[in-house]
């Protein structure tokens, strides 16, 4: 990126410069967070909840125009089942309980990953409020659920070929296949947040990441809170991104 580029991109974004104007979470150690207190593991994704209110009003707070969250991975089904019901029974009534507030707020929900594996009651909840909130502009927010990196490639390259019948896949470029990726109306994440100590990615936006910040925490997510996030602004603000670019060339911008 020429200095011009970015240039440019600040006063589009109309962001200041040390903001991430998109910051991905994956919301790591709510089971941790339980086994701690001697509790069940779905506590622990109970509290994470406040945890999730906390974050979405503080990004608003701090002028992040979007946030994603890794709420579910495609290998999250693994899990037990008793442990993967009450999940999605957890998902199910946070879409019936949280989204008007969240339209009040001027939020646009969307979610992301292949909805087809959620109970009816799932899907037509998230189309209720994709469609009350597809004209909010105070944030973009977008969870996760059944999503996987890898699964977003692979159909993002299916897609591609469907709309261009007469390519071969020698045509196939990373820019013309980034419109065909989730969330490709978005800047790419510049903060990752991972929580809970792992320092992994997990299959979370694996291609959009390409040269995202990455900040890991101990901090387990149901205890992580606005002084937290904070904590991840800052060093943020400290990172010299250099996009292939020298430590010199950037400095001269
Ligand atoms: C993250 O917390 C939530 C989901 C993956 C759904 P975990 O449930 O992975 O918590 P730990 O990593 O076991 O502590
Ligand atoms: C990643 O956390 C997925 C979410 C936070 C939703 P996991 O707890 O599933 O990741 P691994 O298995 O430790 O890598
Ligand atoms: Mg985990």
């Amino acid at each position: 990126m020429n200095c011009l580029t970015h240039l440019t991109n600040q006063l589009v974004s109309n962001t200041a410069p040390h903001i991430p104007k998109h910051i991905g979470i994956i919301m790591d150690g709510n089971g941790r967070w339980a086994k701690k207190r001697f509790l069940p593991r779905y506590v622990g994704h109970q509290k994470g909840r406040s945890a999730v209110r906390k974050v979405i009003e503080a990004a608003m707070n701090r002028g992040v125009h979007a946030l994603t969250l890794f709420a579910f991975s495609t290998e999250n089904w693994r899990r037990p089942a008793d442990e993967v019901s009450k999940l999605m029974a957890m998902f199910l009534n946070a879409l019936q309980k949280e989204v008007d507030t969240l339209h009040q707020h001027n939020v646009r929900l969307r979610v992301i990953g292949d909805k087809s594996g959620f109970s009816p009651d799932i899907q037509s909840y998230i189309e209720r409020a994709e469609t009350l909130t597809q004209n909010n502009t105070a944030l973009h927010l977008t969870i996760a659920a059944n999503y996987g990196g890898r699964a977003d490639i692979v159909s993002a390259v299916q897609a591609w070929q469907l709309a261009h019948p007469e390519h071969t896949l020698d045509q196939l470029t990373p820019d013309s296949l980034q419109p065909f990726l989730s969330l490709a109306d978005l800047p790419e994440p510049d903060l990752l947040i991972r929580t809970g100590g792992e320092e992994r990615i997990s299959n979370f936006m694996i291609w959009q990441m390409a040269y995202a910040e990455f900040y890991f925490t101990p901090t387990l997510w149901p205890d992580f809170n606005e002084v937290e996030f904070d904590k991840a602004l800052a060093s943020f603000a400290k990172r010299q991104r250099r996009f292939g670019q020298t430590g010199e060339q950037v400095a001269q911008c």
